[in-house]
């Protein structure tokens, strides 16, 4: 097996949980590289139905590691909450790795998000209020708090008193909010610090060890590509690097490494929070996407922005991350519709354009140009090979792969683990 990337093409909640835990059955390490507990992947095994947010997906397979990397912001608060979660059903996660470089979701983060939100008026972004953007911030301006400084008593006292100083500063004379009291903070953080010491170790020299011993990594992208801080739809996008080189950055495993990127596309479009969507649909098809998707966020319950699949997006995201095979899924959302339809190309002042646009204003003013497929009426939820698909389902499926240049390997029909159809295993594995 080998190193594959498994990242979203769109906007997240691809279901790339489901592509990780399929894969994760025969892998050894499962590897979230970015982004906090502003994600959400919903995993069904069985009856049980398990929501991760912080936990990579991993930990549901017993011979696998589940790494969480310098890339990563991390809540102790909801960490370990899903520990124990997990705990009380049975998952053990003891072989959880969490690298001392990633950064510390404070509950100043979380104040931040929503007094920043709140002072844009119109210009929200929609964010998750989980503290991400803050905290990314504090990062890059080189004064987070980094989760080997957090284990340590002493030394999270001493960061703790620096960076209380600056943001009761900001929260109380920039957005007249309520001051944070050091001490009932350090002594809240302390308990979670305890907990989370013993799980703390030298990621990035794991997964170099692992790689010589050729053992099989998954790394597992939150959010999607398009959300993406540099190649997203800047500035409605998260903070964090979504696109497979993400995987990189944020593990400290270089790029020839990698050997397979695995792109996760839903069958049609979504996005949750603001921002250019051009194949939204505001009618009672975007809501009967909605419906038969169950197309509410994982972390907010916020009902999804819903339209047609946007082959333009698609093929952008499918070249940035050099994906080498798409998972489509979802696909069972799109039956009983009478024709289903992929945005092709868009127009814009009137021109033709085939290349998503960079700038944000473009898309904005992007008109989606459609091309419309029969639909199929057949329920297609416990096919298992492509070859017994209804033609219409074929066809649009070959239409997704050839439009974004990009072979589509696997399917999903629904959300149990035995609901996906493998086109092409050796594409997928690794
Ligand atoms: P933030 O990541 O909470 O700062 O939110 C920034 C934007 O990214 C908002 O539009 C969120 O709705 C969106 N977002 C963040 N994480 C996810 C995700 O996992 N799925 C879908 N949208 C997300
Ligand atoms: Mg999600």
């Amino acid at each position: 097996m080998a190193n594959v990337v498994v990242v979203g093409m769109q906007w997240g909640d691809e279901a790339k949980g489901k592509v990780v835990d399929y894969l994760a059955q025969s892998a050894d390490y499962v590897v979230r590289y970015n982004g906090g507990n502003n994600a959400g992947h919903t995993v069904v095994v069985g009856d049980e139905v398990f929501k991760f947010h912080t936990v990579p997906v991993g930990v549901l397979n017993d011979g696998v590691t589940a790494v969480i990397t310098d890339g990563v912001v991390l809540d102790p608060q909801v960490f370990v909450g899903e520990l124990e979660g997990l705990a009380s059903r049975g998952v053990t996660s003891e072989k959880i790795k969490i690298s001392g470089n990633a950064h510390v979701i404070m509950p100043y983060h979380k104040a931040l998000d929503s007094l920043e939100e709140c002072s844009k008026g119109d210009k929200k972004i929609g964010t998750t209020g989980r503290g991400i953007g803050p905290c990314y911030a504090d990062k890059m301006s080189r004064t987070g708090i980094r989760i080997s400084e957090f284990v340590n008593p002493d030394v999270f006292g001493k960061r703790l008193a620096e960076c209380l100083e600056r943001k009761n500063a900001i929260i109380t004379k920039i957005y007249g909010g309520d001051a944070f009291d050091f001490q009932q903070l350090y002594d809240e953080y302390s308990v979670y610090a305890a907990k989370i010491g013993p799980y703390v170790a030298d990621t990035t020299t794991i997964l170099h060890e692992a790689s010589m011993e050729c053992a099989n990594i998954v790394f597992e992208g939150a959010h999607g590509s398009l959300l993406d801080i540099d190649h997203g739809t800047y500035p409605y996008a998260t903070s964090s690097h979504c696109i497979a080189g993400g995987a990189c950055i944020g593990t400290g495993v270089g790029p020839t490494m990698i050997d397979r990127v695995i792109g996760v596309a839903k069958a049609y479009q979504t996005r949750v929070g603001a921002g250019p969507m051009p194949t939204e649909l505001m009618d009672e098809t975007g809501d009967k996407i909605r419906e038969r998707g169950k197309e509410y966020g994982t972390t907010t319950g916020r009902p999804r922005r819903c339209g047609w699949f946007d082959a333009v997006a698609a093929r952008y995201t499918a070249r940035i991350n050099g994906t080498t095979a798409i998972a489509l899924s979802l696909l069972d959302v799109l039956t009983t519709f009478d024709t289903v339809k992929i945005c092709t190309h868009y127009e814009i002042d009137g021109v033709k354009v085939r290349d998503f646009p960079t700038d944000l204003g473009a898309l904005e003013r992007a008109v989606p140009v459609y091309e419309e497929l029969p639909g199929w009426s057949e329920d297609i939820s416990e096919i298992a090979l492509f070859a017994d698909l209804p033609a219409a389902t074929r066809q649009y499926v070959a239409r997704i792969a050839g439009l974004t240049e990009t072979p589509v390997c696997m399917i999903s029909v629904g959300r149990r683990r035995d609901q996906t159809i493998v086109i092409d295993s050796e594409m997928l594995h690794m």
